[in-house]
């Protein structure tokens, strides 16, 4: 007979966080999340991080595009600095914790909870009713990665927070239904200059690995030249920059400029005015394209390098699996246990 589940108190610090492979990786998916999922790790945090397969196929990916994906995501995050032996890296659907927490969590997310979800309406369209199921439920598979491992952080771009404010209220109906302080209340980790990286052809849209114009975005895979045209390329207005951040409030193609330029710099979009206030974007551009080149490129030659040995990726994403499995299986075992399932087989 099962023994009755130990309810932990604290939740030792602990970060999760995913991207989908449902395409390239853009300048927005490296400065929103990439580039501070390395952050974490070298703060000595426990890092675990996915790529979430069974996401992307909410929407129909083409099953050989999806594997190339896959493993293109896992070249980035280590040619950005991810090292995958102190961090675990591995592909959702090898850790089949997270569908079988998902559906449980199905169980207690409530329809009026997943009616409020903005990015569920904004991707369903007006076509709502021919959106697949799984779109819809998406968000609770979300908060079931996080809850595998009872992750008490997860870094993401500002685009998430009502998804992990879902999370949080999943986690306490479930403690709540179930008389258990078991699960953590995670918190959102939404920080840095470029939390909301905007299309470079419309400063009202996010950059998005699914918008049909290639021109509103920068692909970790794109060489120097494609880079430099981009951000020549890209919208602004005529005016030069200001000398404070007042200057751009009405100015959002100006401000995403100048947010990419200071996440890249590591400094802040303030300094970022201050040093260049009174400049053209005809002159602070190229210094832009410069910047990005220069941050970008050795990224993208280690990529294309990694990717010639996608055998080598494959056993990476195996072991990261593993070493996921170890920490989600106990979790959910005892999740079986506080919701009355029998675990007849172990
Ligand atoms: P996804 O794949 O759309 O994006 C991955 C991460 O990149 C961030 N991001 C951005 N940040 C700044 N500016 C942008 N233009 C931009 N575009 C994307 C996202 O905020 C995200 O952090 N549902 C998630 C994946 C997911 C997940 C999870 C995340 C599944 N399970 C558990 C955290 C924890 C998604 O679709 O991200």
């Amino acid at each position: 007979m099962a023994e009755p589940v130990q309810t932990p108190a604290a939740f030792p610090p602990r970060i999760f966080s995913g991207i989908q492979p449902s395409g390239g990786i853009t300048l927005g998916n490296y400065l929103g999340a990439l580039k501070r999922f390395v952050e974490k790790q070298n703060e000595g945090i426990e890092t675990i991080y996915c790529l979430v397969d069974m996401h992307a196929i909410t929407v129909w990916q083409d099953p050989q595009k999806l594997r190339h994906a896959t493993r293109e995501g896992a070249a980035a995050f280590i040619a950005a600095g991810l090292d995958p032996a102190r961090s675990i890296l591995f592909n959702q659907s090898q850790v089949s914790a997270h569908v079988e927490l998902g559906w449980i969590f199905n169980c207690v997310a409530r329809l009026g909870w997943m009616n409020r979800m903005t990015q569920f309406k904004d991707k369903a369209g007006k076509n709502a009713e021919a959106a697949s199921l799984g779109l819809y439920a998406y968000p609770a598979l979300m908060a079931a990665d996080i809850m595998a491992y009872h992750a008490t952080h997860v870094p993401v771009g500002e685009d998430q927070k009502q998804h992990l404010e879902l999370t949080r209220d999943i986690a306490i109906k479930f403690n709540h239904d179930y008389g258990v302080n078991f699960f953590p209340i995670v918190e959102p980790v939404i920080e840095g200059a470029a939390t909301r990286v905007m299309s470079l052809r419309d400063g009202s849209k996010k950059m998005s690995k699914s918008d049909p114009s290639d021109q509103s975005r920068i692909n970790l895979t794109d060489d120097a030249d494609t880079i430099a045209a981009k951000i020549r390329k890209a919208k602004t207005d005529a005016d030069p920059l200001p000398e404070t951040l007042d200057g751009l409030k009405d100015r959002p193609e100006a401000r995403n400029l100048v947010n990419i330029y200071a996440a890249l710099a590591g400094t802040t979009p303030a300094q970022v005015v201050a040093e260049h206030a009174g400049a053209q974007f005809g002159s602070f551009k190229p210094k832009l394209a410069d910047l990005a080149v220069a941050h970008l490129s050795p990224i993208t030659t280690q990529m294309t390098r990694l990717m010639q040995d996608p055998a080598e990726i494959d056993r990476i994403l195996g072991e990261g699996a593993d070493r996921a499995e170890a920490i989600a299986r106990p979790i959910l075992d005892q999740v079986y246990d506080i919701t009355g399932m029998i675990r007849s087989r172990r």
